[in-house]
């Protein structure tokens, strides 16, 4: 990662990711509408912005408080340095993850910006998986395989080996590619912990938000089939590290 120092901020981009051309306003969706290169948007707490970029499709996210405290100052952060800036974080815990063998989308480019002297905005940007779908899009309209309940497993298997710990595991941030292949993805807020006593509230989380989106959408899932593969899949990689 290349690191580049502005009057207000830090940005931190790879070079084989993102041109030189686009680096400049990379972190504007007005760039990209303009150019008209918005080739899509997901609305979540705020609006990720998928991107063509002149190397690889991105998504472009601004982070944002929730809460109601997020409705008085929505997206300013204490600033602490800039290493602890949540899109630096975020940047270095993908870049943890890819090393560790896990399936992420490469990080490209994160920014953290000064507002006054004691608080600061940040972006991200991180490829985007082509063809990928999120498991309660995907569970509405389809069954999974067994196989690849177990190889969803297999993926927070190998990042709770990794020593990360997702505290918003949910069923919309585990994405399908047309292959079949797992991603994991939303690692705002995310770090490496010691110990392992963390491990199983990722896993109960995520079992909440099986439950809550059959319950509100209908997808398909099931704890006896569904749920103990998964379950199959994470131990069996979790103790083969
Ligand atoms: N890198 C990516 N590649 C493909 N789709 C993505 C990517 N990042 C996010 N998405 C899609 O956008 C949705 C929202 O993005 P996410 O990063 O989870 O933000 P949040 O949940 O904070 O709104 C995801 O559920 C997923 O469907
Ligand atoms: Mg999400």
């Amino acid at each position: 990662m290349e690191q580049i120092t502005l009057a207000d901020g830090q940005v931190w981009f790879d070079a084989a990711l993102l041109t030189e051309a686009e680096l400049d306003n990379a972190f504007e969706p007005t760039f990209w509408q303009h150019a008209d290169k918005v080739i899509g948007s997901a609305k979540g707490r705020g609006t990720t912005w998928f991107v063509q970029g002149e190397r690889v499709p991105m998504a472009l996210r601004h982070y944002r408080r929730g809460g109601l405290f997020g409705k008085i100052v929505e997206d300013q952060y204490w600033f602490n340095g800039w290493d602890k800036t949540r899109s630096y974080q975020e940047l270095v815990v993908l870049q943890h993850l890819r090393q560790s063998g896990v399936n992420v989308p490469r990080p490209v480019a994160a920014k953290a910006s000064k507002v006054g002297g004691l608080f600061y905005r940040a972006d991200i940007l991180i490829e985007q998986v082509s063809g990928a779908r999120d498991l309660v899009a995907l569970l509405v309209k389809t069954q999974v395989e067994q196989s690849v309940w177990q190889a969803i497993g297999a993926e927070i298997g190998k990042m709770h080996r990794a020593g990360v710990c997702h505290t918003d595991l949910n069923a919309h941030n585990i994405l399908l590619d047309g292959d079949n292949r797992v991603w994991l993805i939303d690692f705002d807020k995310c770090m490496q912990r010691a110990g392992a006593d963390w491990q199983q509230g990722n896993l109960d989380r995520l079992l909440r938000s099986f439950v809550k989106e059959r319950n509100k959408v209908g997808i398909d899932f099931d704890e006896a089939s569904h749920w103990n593969w998964l379950l199959e899949g994470y131990r069996d990689t979790l103790n083969a590290g």
